[in-house]
C-alpha cells in the first residue's frame, strides 16, 4: 500500500497532488489542429443535442457540487437553463422531463445507486443521458446514451478530490461543446477559452505548491467546532465542497453559504473567533462579485470573525480585512473554482491529520454507495 501511495502519507494526500494530471488528461484529446472540440465519444446525434431545452444535471455528493460549478459555465456560454439536482431528489419528485431535455449524470464511481436510479428515470421519460463518469464500465455509462470520461485515474481515499476536478473541467468541456455546435460563441472564443482551461492544469500545479502554509494554518486550528465557508457565484459551490470535505473528514460541522445570504440568517451565527473561510472573485471580473464579497468579509469581520481568505494573487483590497490569505493564480471567474477548492481539500486533510483520523477512511462513509 505504501508503494501505492507513491510516497504520500496517505491516498488522498497523493490523490490532491494527481490533480494537475486529471485536469490535462481530461483534456487530452479533446480538440482538432484547428481547435475545434470534438467528442468522438458522444455518440447522441448532433440534431439532438441542437434542439435541447433544457439541462439537468443529476449527482450525489461532491459530484452534485460539480455540477452546480458547470451550471454558471453551462448557462453563460451555451445560454441553456440548467437545473442541478440531487439524483434521489429528481428521482422521487415528478421531475418535468421530455425529449427536449439532456440529462447530464455526474458520478466518479459510476455505482452510486441513487445516480444510476435518475438515469434510468430520465431515459423512461424520454430524455437523453450523458454520464460524466471516472470508472471506465461502470454501470452508470453502460446504462446511458453516452459517456463523457474524466481521466482523473483511480480514485482511492473516500473523499473525492481529484475527480471533482476533473468532474467541472469534463463539463466545461461538454458546455464548449454544446456552445460550438449551437453556434452561441465564435471558434475563435471557443479555442481561447479551451486554451485557459488548458493553463489551469499549471496553475493547480502552483497552488499544491503552497500547500504548507495552509497545513500549518489546520495544525492550528485542530481545536475548531465549527467552520462556515463563503462563496458567491462560482465560489458557492467550492464553500460548500470546502464545508462538506470539512465535515467528511475531520467531524466538525462545517457549512457553505452563499455570500449574499448571509444577511438574510446566517450571520446571526458569527461570535468571537468564530472561523469563516471566504472564497473571494477576481478582482478583475465582471459584474462587482468582488466587491460585494469584501463588504461581506467587513461584515463578519466586524462581529468577531477569524476571516481565512481565498483570494487571487495581487488583490491587495481584500488583504487588508483578511487574518489569514491563501493565494491561488490568477484565473477567469468561471475557472477559479479549480483553483480555490484546493487550498480547501488540503486544509480538511490536514485538520483531520492534526486530529489524529484516518484521511483515507472516515468512519461512516463509502468510496461509493451502490444501496438507495
Ligand atoms: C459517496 C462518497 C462521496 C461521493 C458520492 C458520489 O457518498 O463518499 O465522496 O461524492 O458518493 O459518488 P460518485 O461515485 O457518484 O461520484
Amino acid at each position: 500500500a505504501a508503494a501505492e501511495k507513491g510516497g504520500f502519507e496517505s491516498f488522498m494526500d497523493k490523490e490532491i497532488h494527481d490533480q494537475p494530471h486529471a485536469v490535462a488528461d481530461t483534456l487530452l484529446g479533446r480538440t482538432d489542429a484547428s481547435g475545434r472540440i470534438v467528442l468522438d465519444d458522444l455518440r447522441i446525434d448532433e440534431s439532438l443535442l441542437r434542439a435541447v431545452d433544457k439541462i439537468i444535471v443529476v449527482a450525489c455528493g461532491t459530484a452534485a457540487y460539480a455540477g452546480h460549478v458547470a451550471k454558471y459555465a453551462i448557462e453563460h456560454w451555451c445560454r441553456i437553463p440548467v437545473e442541478v439536482e440531487l439524483a434521489h431528489e429528481f428521482r422521487y419528485r415528478d421531475p418535468i422531463v421530455d425529449a427536449g431535455t439532456l440529462v447530464v449524470a455526474i458520478s466518479q464511481s459510476g455505482e452510486t445507486m441513487d445516480t444510476l436510479m435518475a438515469v434510468r428515470h430520465a431515459r423512461e421519460q424520454g430524455a437523453k443521458v450523458i454520464a460524466v463518469v471516472n470508472t471506465n464500465g461502470s454501470t452508470i455509462p453502460r446504462e446511458s446514451d453516452a459517456v463523457l470520461y474524466t481521466h482523473a485515474g483511480p480514485e482511492i481515499a473516500v473523499a473525492s478530490t481529484k475527480a471533482f476536478l476533473a468532474q467541472i473541467t469534463a463539463a466545461y468541456v461538454l458546455g464548449l461543446y454544446l456552445a460550438q455546435l449551437r453556434g452561441n460563441k465564435f471558434p475563435d472564443e471557443i479555442a481561447a477559452t479551451f486554451d485557459e482551461l488548458r493553463d489551469m492544469s499549471r496553475k493547480v500545479q502552483t497552488v499544491i505548491e503552497r500547500g504548507e502554509y495552509v497545513r500549518a494554518t489546520a495544525r492550528s486550528m485542530a481545536d475548531a467546532d465549527k467552520v462556515l465557508f463563503l462563496g458567491r457565484h462560482v465560489g458557492y459551490p467550492v464553500a460548500m465542497e470546502g464545508a462538506l470535505k470539512l465535515k467528511e473528514l475531520a467531524y466538525i460541522h462545517a457549512e457553505g453559504f452563499a455570500a449574499g445570504e448571509l444577511k438574510h440568517g446566517p450571520i446571526a451565527l458569527i461570535d468571537e473567533g468564530q472561523p469563516v473561510f471566504v472564497v473571494v472573485p477576481s478582482p478583475r471580473g465582471r459584474d462587482q462579485l468582488h466587491s460585494k464579497v469584501v463588504s461581506n468579509i467587513q461584515e463578519i469581520r466586524a462581529r468577531g470573525a477569524r476571516t481565512l481568505v481565498i483570494a487571487e494573487d495581487g488583490d491587495d483590497e481584500v488583504r487588508k480585512y483578511a487574518d489569514e490569505v491563501f493565494w491561488i493564480p490568477k484565473a477567469p471567474t468561471l475557472l477559479q473554482p479549480l483553483l480555490a477548492v484546493v487550498p480547501l481539500q488540503i486544509f480538511a486533510m490536514a485538520l483531520a491529520t492534526a486530529k489524529g483520523l484516518d484521511v483515507d477512511q472516515p468512519r461512516n462513509l463509502a468510496k461509493s454507495v451502490t444501496v438507495e
